[in-house]
């Protein structure tokens, strides 16, 4: 079995530092095999605002798969934004936009979805495509095959599809072809969970989509700050969110997804026929 932890949108920058605290005391706790962030690291993408995310990674366990969001791209500067583009980020994260872990029970693949010429949405290329699809390809069938971005590739309830990456719905049923198992997203700052495809009309196989809330900034949307905690094996995948409350980050209700021929299903055993169902929301 591994222990992803998956956290989204800390957004220094708009962060509180007591939450900070106590978000990295309970990751540790929970000992996770791989820490997936899945972007905005920063607010406004300044180098002290990438000093203080640089700090924040560096307190957390590792290995991790770190990808930018939009917020991690200069937005006002545009001779920074067109110029620079990724340059502090690469400066202060990392110089690998799409990190890869592979062990012998898990392959975790970043793919970088923001884009300079976009605001607040985000794509994914041909090339990116080819470069997962290369990734998970001939991975065997006991390897758990995990792909994550900041700009979601499904969506809860009451999204529109604008807020998709662009070319999801393509690199979703191509991705899905490789044995796609789970896919961990963020940007929309809402935490939510449920299977694929159907939606997307991708055919009958079935990977488990989640989204990460925001981990420790003020800009929840209506929600309190949380991080996801994914354990995974052969079989069974338990999915828990954790809540900031009073006393820290506390756990609420896991849902359990199963693995059959058609991919995941909730372990109701019933395969789902509509839309994706949020997460628990707290
Ligand atoms: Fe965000
Ligand atoms: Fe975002």
């Amino acid at each position: 079995m591994r222990t992803l932890v998956h956290l989204s949108d800390v957004h220094f920058g708009r962060s509180e530092e007591i939450v900070v605290e106590q978000l990295v005391e309970s990751v540790h706790s929970i000992q996770p095999d791989v820490v997936a962030i899945s972007g905005d690291l920063t607010q406004r993408a300044t180098p002290r605002e990438f000093e203080r995310a640089r700090a924040f990674l560096q307190m957390l366990p590792k290995p991790q798969i770190v990808v930018p969001g939009n917020h991690d791209l200069p937005l006002y500067n545009l001779y920074a934004r067109f110029r620079g583009g990724f340059d502090a980020y690469k400066r202060y994260v990392s110089h690998d936009l799409e990190p890869f872990y592979l062990d012998d029970e898990i392959a975790v693949t970043g793919v970088n979805t923001a884009r300079r010429l976009l605001i607040k949405g985000g794509r994914i290329n041909e090339a990116q495509m080819l470069r997962v699809e290369e990734h998970l390809r001939g991975l065997p069938d006991h390897i758990r095959k995990v792909v994550v971005t900041h700009h979601p590739f499904d969506l809860p309830p009451g999204y529109r599809a604008g807020e998709l990456a662009g070319r999801s719905e393509q690199a979703l049923g191509r991705f899905l072809v490789c044995g796609l198992d789970l896919l961990l997203a963020g940007h929309l700052h809402v935490s939510s969970r449920g299977p694929t495809a159907i939606r997307l009309g991708c055919g009958a196989r079935t990977a488990v989509f989640v989204q990460a809330g925001t981990a420790c900034s003020t800009r929840g949307r209506g929600e309190p700050n949380s991080y996801n905690v994914i354990r995974v094996d052969q079989a069974s995948m338990e999915i828990q969110t954790l809540s900031l409350a009073d006393d820290g980050f506390v756990p609420g209700a896991s849902q359990w997804f199963e693995r059959s021929s058609s991919g995941w299903v909730r372990n109701s055993g019933e395969i789902p026929t509509g839309a994706p169902d949020a997460g628990d929301r707290r």
